[in-house]
């Protein structure tokens, strides 16, 4: 089982174990170049793929991007739309790509509300790719932080209805195994690019101990280099969970 960092100490290597990103500024991306927002979201995907390559390459296990929050839904109509076709787009087109590359796709989120043909490539491509080791990526598509922790919630209670009767027993090692990432340890690294400074409901629960880094770049123009220039950050950061400075100093 994968312990929570409140309750155990991971170990910090140079490469982040985990990186979990949020994409932004696809929109501001098109604006600027006076392009149509939906042209960002075209640019995003490549930017997806160079991700992908880059982190494999550089030893991160897992990588997990925000592409669409529960929040999404309030975009114009036609935005949300061009969000889906593309969706669909990128299954069908890049899955072969990823499974070749060793990559283990995962979508976590509230899938019910996307059309059917979206739920079925997903349920394909997450078979497919099942016995792939290299990268783990999981994209979080109509995904809520808080969301999570309540559907954690009530599928322990589903699960374990005793447990009304003894709230005590109901402890952090418990209920993360319920979280929809429960495979994956919590994220080393955060990037968020668009110069929002801003969680957004992303990992609510699992970035408690996360580094966080904010970038100025809109998510089309972050690529490999901007991703060194995030690992380097992450290099000089002190990482104590709680603990002083000469605890980490001595540590074997
Ligand atoms: C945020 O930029 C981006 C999104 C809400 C969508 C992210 C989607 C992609 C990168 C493409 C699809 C990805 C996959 C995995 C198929 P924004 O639109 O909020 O930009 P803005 O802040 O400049 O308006």
């Amino acid at each position: 089982m994968l312990r929570s960092t409140t309750l155990a100490v991971p170990e910090c290597a140079d490469v982040p174990r985990h990186l979990a990103i949020i994409m932004d500024g696809n929109g501001r991306w098109a604006t600027k170049r006076f392009l149509p927002r939906t042209a960002g979201h075209v640019r995003g995907v490549q930017a997806v793929r160079r991700a992908v390559e880059a982190c494999g390459r550089r030893g991160v296990e897992y990588l997990t991007l925000f592409a669409f929050s529960s929040e999404n839904w309030r975009r114009p109509q036609e935005e949300v739309s061009l969000l889906m076709r593309l969706f669909i787009q990128t299954l069908e087109k890049e899955v072969s790509k990823l499974n070749d590359q060793g990559v283990r796709l995962r979508i976590v989120g509230d899938l019910s509300p996307f059309e059917p043909r979206l739920q079925e490539l997903i349920q394909a491509a997450e078979q497919r790719t099942a016995h792939n080791t290299t990268l783990n990526l999981t994209i979080a598509a109509n995904y809520g932080g808080r969301w999570d922790i309540l559907q954690a919630f009530r599928r322990l209670l589903q699960a374990r209805p005793d447990l009304a009767n003894d709230p005590q027993a109901v402890d952090e090692s418990l209920l993360t195994q319920y979280l929809s990432m429960s495979y994956a340890p919590e994220p080393d690294l955060f990037i968020r690019t668009g110069g929002e400074q801003r969680i957004s409901n992303f990992l609510v629960w699992q970035l408690a101990y996360t580094e966080l880094y904010f970038s100025d770049d809109f998510w089309p123009d972050f690529g490999p280099k901007e991703i060194d220039a995030a690992f380097d950050w992450y290099r000089t950061r002190e990482r104590r969970f709680g603990r002083t400075s000469a605890q980490v100093a001595q540590q074997p």
